[in-house]
């Protein structure tokens, strides 16, 4: 009978009959005149057996790491006490190469190696993908996008696609990416909440998936310049509605992510100590945060104690979220180091409707707030940055034509897997991260 064509992680249910996989020499190993090949294609790991002939014939000019090969042969259950991916293995009758990499000084183990350089690991990321840690990074990623549409389907909000070409700015004009737009200038946009803002109307309450831009100068663990921004944007809602759904948004998306038996064992694996975080998340204002900032002797940008004004910077918002060590709402702050568009408080018009969620080992993950709604506030805040409103005048509309309380935020994808995954730097999350000097492959 013709053998049947299987995927790797169907090979649970295919055991015992003849099949034949395509895929990729992932290890090699030849022992005790047997030749151990783990195979991968993508969906899983399998350890294939040569043995006999097939093992005599073998040779490293034959067979090297990362050829391409169609292996035939049957999937039997490990004897006990062996252990192998997937507690099976292949014992193989028959293979053919479909594309032999290069073996000896140019073989793949030669040119990637985990002690190099950074850049160069970096100008080698197609190849470097291929390791097992961002194979399992990238299927957790791919498990979060699913699981923010799942959550977002259940909630009855939309998914749209905004452009990523814009002329107007959102969160400040030191970090557009500037270019020519048939003569004119544009940007690569850094946020797509203002076009989410003029869906609310159409469209009712709204997400996208989008890439945003931003030119970052510094280089930090946690800064790309380009990244995939998740966004939501809701109508008829209080600034304590939108904190409570962010704190479900996020709690029910890792559930979710968790669900999946292959991701949870890859999240198990790279981040053994990880707690999937609990309701409700712990709140906490801004000036609240300077004051436990001056308890703990953890001085502002300048050297100095902390004063209502200052930003909390990279390094004393990840002192304090490491030690408190659980998600944090951290909310408002000064209407000064804040955007344009963000509401301020009823009760203290110095500080604005905004919350920045805060995890360990990462800091800001989402940013958010609940937005100006009444046109003339909203000019005072183009002023206030020395913004030109012309430009603005769709968003303006918004303002016009039917206003409403509405308020929304952005989660970095990157972000939120460096922490589920325990990364050191968001460059891991990210396929072919973008940052200062980086723009290849
Ligand atoms: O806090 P940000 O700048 O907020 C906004 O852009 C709002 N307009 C979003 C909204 O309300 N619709 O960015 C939101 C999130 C941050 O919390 C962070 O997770 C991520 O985007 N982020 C970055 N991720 C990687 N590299 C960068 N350079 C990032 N800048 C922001
Ligand atoms: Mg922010």
């Amino acid at each position: 009978p013709v053998p049947k064509r299987i995927k790797i992680r169907a090979g649970t249910t295919t055991r015992e009959t003849r099949v034949v996989i395509q895929g990729w020499v992932h290890r090699l190993r030849l022992q005790k005149g047997l030749v151990f090949l783990v195979l991968r294609d993508g969906t899983g790991f399998l350890q294939c057996v040569l043995s006999g002939d097939l093992a005599n014939a073998y040779s490293t000019v034959t067979l090297t790491l990362e050829s391409t090969v169609t292996i035939y042969g049957v999937i039997h259950s490990l004897p006990e006490g062996k252990s192998a991916p997937g507690n099976h293995e292949m014992a193989v009758d028959y293979y053919e190469i479909v594309g032999l990499a290069p073996g000896g000084d140019d073989a793949i183990s030669n040119k990637v190696q985990e002690s190099a350089d950074p850049s160069i690991l970096f100008d080698l990321r197609h190849l470097v993908l291929r390791g097992e840690t961002m194979t399992g990074i990238f299927k957790v990623r791919a498990a979060l996008l699913r699981s923010f549409r799942r959550v977002y389907e259940e909630l009855g909000i939309l998914e749209v696609t905004p452009p990523c070409m814009v002329q107007t700015q959102v969160e400040g004009g030191s970090t557009l990416f500037t270019f020519k737009y048939y003569g004119e200038d544009a940007y690569l946009t850094q946020s797509s909440q203002l076009y989410l803002e003029t869906c609310l109307p159409a469209l009712g309450d709204v997400f996208c998936v989008q890439e945003s831009f931003r030119a970052e100068r510094s280089h930090t663990r946690r800064h790309l310049s380009e990244y995939t921004h998740v966004e939501a944007e809701l109508a008829f809602l209080t600034f304590e509605d939108l904190l409570s759904h962010i704190e479900n948004f996020i709690t029910r998306t890792i559930q979710y992510v968790l669900e999946d038996e292959e991701i949870a064992g890859i999240v198990e694996k790279l981040n053994p100590n990880f707690v999937p975080p609990k309701l409700p998340f712990r709140r906490m204002t801004y000036e609240s945060a300077l004051e436990w900032l001056n308890e703990h002797g953890i001085p502002n940008e300048e050297g100095e104690k902390f004063k209502f004004g200052d930003d909390i910077a990279e390094a004393a918002e990840r002192k304090m979220t490491d030690e408190l060590n659980e998600p944090i709402l951290l909310t408002r702050f000064p209407v000064e180091i804040k955007s344009f568009y963000m509401k301020k408080c009823a009760d203290d018009p110095r500080v604005t409707e905004s919350v920045d969620v805060l995890m360990p080992n990462v800091g800001e993950i989402v940013g958010g707030s609940m937005r100006i709604y009444d046109l003339e506030e909203l000019m005072k805040g183009y002023k206030r940055e020395g913004i030109d409103p012309e430009p603005y005048y769709w968003f303006n509309d918004q303002r016009i034509y039917g206003t409403c309380p509405h308020g929304g935020y952005g989660l970095g994808t990157e972000r939120i897997l460096a922490w589920l995954c325990d990364r050191f730097t968001v460059r891991d999350c990210s396929l072919y991260p973008r940052f200062t000097g980086r723009c290849k492959p």
